[in-house]
């Protein structure tokens, strides 16, 4: 791999090609539960004016590998921007997680959506990537990522986060044509980003579906993994001087891996519900894992952390193609020792594995 990194594990690991241990990172390792984050981000005033500032967001993406060896860097964003750049007017409300000020209601609202153009509209996360490439120096990869065309379509009809997604499941039942037309223009804009993101510098990119797993199979396949398929088609990943890796993470996808497998991703996230031992089984050489401790394992004390991260080096098994992560991201009160428990006794119980 001719990509000038001193640490590639990661890279490697997801193209599955031989590496020395198991590379480890954790989704939302930049966040609330790091003190210099919540520092940075009431300097920035709210969540999102950290997110526009291509500055801060480089600063809390690389707060984390001050701390801990994690093996890869995520840029500090949020999967929202896209709607946002579409005009629904993202904020976030204090305990009460993301909203729109303008939820897609009508067919008319879906008519009008914009495919927008990441570097006019999207501009300040593209910065991002670039400052936060720079500033790595090569130390470990960087990736870029997007939410999936489905996940961002719950968000958008339903006006914030859901827990029945009643709204958006009775537009996809009574209009499945009107949700066809939606996802098709996320698919295009979520795939623009993410090239702009790789030309920007990112080298690994990663769609999270975090609401695949509410649908049934049928509707999964017709209204989530079509149009991560679709995405995967429309990427740029050989046109720079290395291989993109890309990764499908569908939480709650247990299910599905077989189908995951077969859209072109080089990996898929596993949630912690699911046996990575029979995935890895099931998906064979076709795909790299990555995963999967629960999340709420962190609040165990730090040998019950390394005692479960042994079972899952374990279950996974010899050779390359995983990479360890939890399961979704952590949570903003976990104790950082308890993080640090994991990612030592990931580097340290991993190489017997590689051997
Ligand atoms: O993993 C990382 O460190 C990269 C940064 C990242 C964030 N969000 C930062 C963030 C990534 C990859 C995301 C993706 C994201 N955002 C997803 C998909 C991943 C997943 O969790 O399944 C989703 C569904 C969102 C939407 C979103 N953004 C939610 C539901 C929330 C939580 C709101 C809350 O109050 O807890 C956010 C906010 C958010 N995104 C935070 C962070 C660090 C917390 C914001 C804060 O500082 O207050």
């Amino acid at each position: 791999m001719t990509n000038n990194l001193k640490n590639d594990t990661f890279l490697r690991a997801l193209l599955r090609e031989p590496v020395d241990y198991t590379p480890v990172w954790m989704m939302r390792q930049a966040g609330r539960y790091l003190p210099e984050y919540r520092e940075t981000r009431a300097k920035a005033g709210d969540f999102m004016s950290l997110c526009m500032n291509p500055e801060r967001a480089c600063e809390v993406t690389l707060q984390p590998l001050e701390r801990f060896a994690f093996d890869a860097a995520i840029l500090f964003s949020d999967i929202l921007t896209i709607p946002d750049a579409m005009g629904l007017g993202l904020y976030f409300s204090e305990g009460e997680g993301p909203k729109f000020r303008k939820p897609i209601m009508t067919a008319a609202d879906v008519e009008k959506l914009p495919v927008p153009d990441p570097v006019i509209d999207l501009g300040y996360v593209i910065d991002a990537v670039s400052l936060i490439r720079k500033n790595l120096h090569g130390r470990v990869p960087l990736i870029g990522f997007s939410g999936s065309p489905w996940t961002l379509a719950t968000y958008m009809v339903e006006g914030g986060s859901s827990k029945s997604f009643q709204k958006v499941k009775s537009m996809m039942y009574e209009k499945p044509k009107l949700m066809h037309t939606m996802l098709d223009k996320l698919a295009h804009s979520v795939a623009a980003y993410l090239n702009a993101q790789i030309e920007a510098g990112a080298q690994a990119v990663m769609l999270f579906d975090t609401w695949g797993g509410m649908l049934s199979s049928e509707d999964y396949h017709e209204f989530s993994l079509n149009y991560a398929r679709q995405v995967r088609q429309l990427l740029n990943t050989d046109s720079v001087d290395q291989q993109i890796p890309t990764v499908l993470f569908t939480k709650g996808g247990g299910l599905w891996l077989e189908a995951m497998a077969n859209t072109g991703y080089d990996a898929l996230g596993l949630d912690w519900q699911t046996d990575i031992k029979l995935a890895r089984e099931r998906v064979g050489d076709k795909v790299a894992l990555q995963g999967n401790m629960d999340p709420i394992a962190l609040y165990a004390e730090p040998a019950v952390v390394r005692e479960k991260v042994g079972v899952i080096l374990e279950k996974y098994g010899h050779g390359t193609g995983h990479v360890f992560n939890l399961g979704h991201g952590i949570l903003p009160d976990v104790n950082r020792d308890h993080v640090r428990a994991m990612v030592n006794a990931v580097h340290e119980l991993s190489p017997q594995y590689h051997l």
